[in-house]
Parts: C-alpha cells; structure tokens; sequence
C-alpha cells in the first residue's frame, strides 16, 4: 500500500519551510488550495498524512475532523499561526499533530515521522488476509436520543433481536462508554469490552475483535462498553471509526447505542450510518432538546438520515403525536407504546420482551419498525448507503 503526503493551504509560500522539512525525510508533500480537490485526492488514496493550515477560506478544525471522520487512514497535522494554537480543540478534531508556523526544521520532521508512523500503523491493521477478504457493506443504524431514559438501549436490544430473528446477521456496539449497559439488558457478563480491545488489540497494531464481541443465544453479538466509566476516556472516534468498518464487514446490520450527549464518538457513528434513530418520548424538555439535536445534525448534513421514533406514545396533557411532529418539523417514523410491566419485567430478567412477550404491543411495534427499516434497506441501492454525501457535507461545511 502506498503513502501519500497531501497539504491545504490558502497560499503555497507561506509553507515552504514545511514543504523543504518534509522532503528531508524522503517524501514530498503534494499542496492544494481547494479543498475539493484535497478530498478528491483522498478518495483515491490508501492512506496519507495531511497538513491542513488554518485559513480564513475554510474552518481547519472542522475540516479535520470532517476528514479524520471520513478517511480512517489518514494522518492529519494542523498547521497554524502561535496565537490560533488550540492544541485540546486540534486533537479532539481528530489531528495527530499541531505545528507551529513560522517553524523549526526540526519540529516539522518530528511532526511528520510521527504522521507517518501512526498512519502506516493504520495501513498495516487494514491489510487485508485475503485479496478476496469481505467488502464492508452492512448497513449501520445509530440510535440517540438527548435525555437518558427516553428508551435508547431498550430500543436497540429489542430492535437487534428482531431483525436476528429474521436472519440477518447484528452486531450491536455500546457507544454509551460510561454507563453503557446493553450486556444487563442482554444478561450476560462481558470480560472484555471496547476499552480491552483498544488496549489489547488496537495498541499492539492489532484490530481483530474476535474475541471481543459478546454472542447472545439470540444470535446478536454485542461489542460491550467499558467495565469502568473512567475508562471511556480512552476510547477515541478514531477507535470508533475503525471499529465500525470492521464490523461492517463482519454483519448485515451494525447497531449502535449512544449516551444522551453529542461526543466525538458518538458523531463519528453518526456520520457513518445510514439511519440515525432519534428517539423522544412526549415531555416538553426532551422535545426541546430533540428539536436542538435536530438542528445540530441538520448543520452537519445529517438530517436526511433521520427517523424519529416516539417512545412511550401516550397522550400526555395535549402533546400529542402530531404536536411532536408540529414540534420537530419532521413525521414520525415509528411509535412504540409505553407497556411498563412488559418492559420492566423484560429488563430485570435480562430477555428483550421481543422475545418474552413477542404478542405485546410493545413488542408488535419494535418489530414492525425493523421491518420498515428493512423493506427500506432492500428498496435502498447498496452503493448509497455507503457515505456518499461527504462531498456535499465537506462543501456545506466550507460555505458556512
Ligand atoms: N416503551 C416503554 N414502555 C415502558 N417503559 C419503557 C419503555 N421504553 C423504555 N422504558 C423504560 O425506561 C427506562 C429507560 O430506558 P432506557 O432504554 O434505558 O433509556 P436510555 O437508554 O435512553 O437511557 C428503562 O427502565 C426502561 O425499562
Ligand atoms: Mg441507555
């Protein structure tokens, strides 16, 4: 696999001293002033290391993270003016490195080996055993929700054990890294999670998760979230960016749970599904703060992915299902009804009520939501689920 070095700035000149740096250590850097063009180069690429240099022509930080999102094996050092230097903001954008410019030699070559070093360690984990190794092709579907307890992990255990009941190979991911508790709602033990992965695995140049996925006698397997909530920490978009194409190959269907905030890991997943599940229930500050999540993912070019799913669907002091649909300009997608001794005796027992109860009406709408979302995924061509819109999410990032 080849390495490509790759630069964007507003104006050659100003990074000569990089450009001469970097070919010191025997590579050149190709620069360009469009980020278009960037990105098109990024599409025909293995893997490379980027500079992007802060410009008043495009947000670097969002473009890094954009990019970091989008092309798992890449590299990407900022380039930036000493009093615009936010090293916390560069490295939560997804960059490996932030140099200061005007710069020493030195200090560029130790920022690029490292690039270089940290993507080949990417390249090396993606190689594949076989040249007919599985392209990664199952559908991802995120759930989120802005409050805890509007019935994210509930939806995604139940949901998961629907669709592996008719056939399709799940695999569900627990993104809700500090208090993820899908393995209760499943009653099994995990002894390694995501975070054992990330240390065993990912840091040894490994990527295999074999022996982290946790199988359900339902046939769904479930990559836990961490034991400990300080131990959430340690997991990065990165990690989530990798994990997700790894599972992609491995099932049908990818299933994510998500905590109530936006975090990085979080929209990493979101940017790589093809459904986003946006679960609300019928009170007045989850649908504020579901409007704001909409809005949020509307600015990042996500809200065509959308569904929204009204969870515990009673009629509450005159909200009702078309005051939440008024309220979030959006229809409802899919409306569960709130059955709390199903529910609650499924949770304390740890068995999805889709197979407990599979007659409840509960159960009925969990299943004939997977079943709106598989006729949709037949319907759907293959090549749109993969994310193609980054183009034009990249450009409304640019013309903000
Ligand atoms: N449709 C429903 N009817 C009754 N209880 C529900 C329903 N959906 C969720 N619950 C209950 O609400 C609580 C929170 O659900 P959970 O799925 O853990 O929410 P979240 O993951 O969004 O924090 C749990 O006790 C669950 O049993
Ligand atoms: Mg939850």
């Amino acid at each position: 696999m080849t390495l490509h070095w790759f630069g964007l700035v507003d104006n050659v000149k100003s990074v000569t001293t990089v450009h001469s740096a970097v070919s010191r250590t025997g590579n050149s850097v190709h620069w360009y002033t469009e980020a278009n063009e960037l990105q098109d180069q990024l599409s025909f690429s293995e893997g490379a290391v980027v500079f992007l240099k802060t410009s008043l022509a495009y947000n670097a930080y969002e473009l890094c993270r954009e990019l970091s999102a989008a092309y798992p094996y890449i590299s990407i050092v900022l380039l930036v003016p000493a009093e615009e230097l936010d090293l916390k903001k560069a490295m939560h954008a997804g960059a490996i490195d932030a140099v200061v410019l005007p710069s020493q030699e030195a200090e560029v070559i130790q920022a690029a080996r490292e690039a270089e070093s940290a993507v080949r360690l990417k390249m090396a984990r993606i190689q594949p055993d076989t040249p007919e190794a599985p392209k990664a092709d199952g559908r991802v579907v995120t759930i989120c929700g802005t409050k805890g307890g509007v019935g994210k992990t509930t939806l995604t255990v139940n949901l998961a054990v629907a669709f592996s009941k008719s056939n399709l190979k799940v695999g569900v991911l627990d993104l809700d890294l500090q208090f993820g508790d899908i393995t209760i709602l499943f009653d099994s033990q995990p002894k390694r999670t995501i975070y054992e992965w990330v240390k065993e695995e990912y840091e040894h140049s490994r990527g295999n998760l074999d022996r982290y996925m946790i199988r359900h006698s339902s046939g769904v397997e479930i990559l836990s979230a961490p034991l400990r909530p300080e131990f959430a920490e340690v997991v990065t978009g990165e990690h989530v960016g990798i994990i997700i194409g790894e599972l992609r190959r491995r099932y049908d269907l990818v299933l994510i749970d998500t905590p109530p905030s936006l975090v990085e890991t979080g929209l990493v997943a979101l940017d790589n599904s093809a459904d986003i599940l946006l679960v609300a229930s019928v009170d007045l500050p989850t649908l504020k703060n579901s409007k704001l999540c909409i809005e949020t993912l509307e600015s990042l070019g996500m809200k065509d992915k959308i569904k929204l799913v009204l969870n515990r669907d009673t009629k509450i002091d005159g909200i009702t299902a078309g005051t939440v649909e008024n309220v979030l300009g959006m229809p409802i997608y899919s409306r569960i009804p709130s059955e709390g001794k199903v529910v609650v005796a499924s949770v304390n027992k740890g068995i999805p009520f889709v197979l407990s109860n599979p007659r409840s009406a509960v159960a009925k709408s969990v299943f004939s939501c997977a079943a709106k979302l598989q006729s949709q995924q037949r319907s759907t061509n293959k090549a749109s689920v993969k994310k193609v819109p980054k183009k034009s999410m990249l450009a409304r990032l640019l013309t903000r």
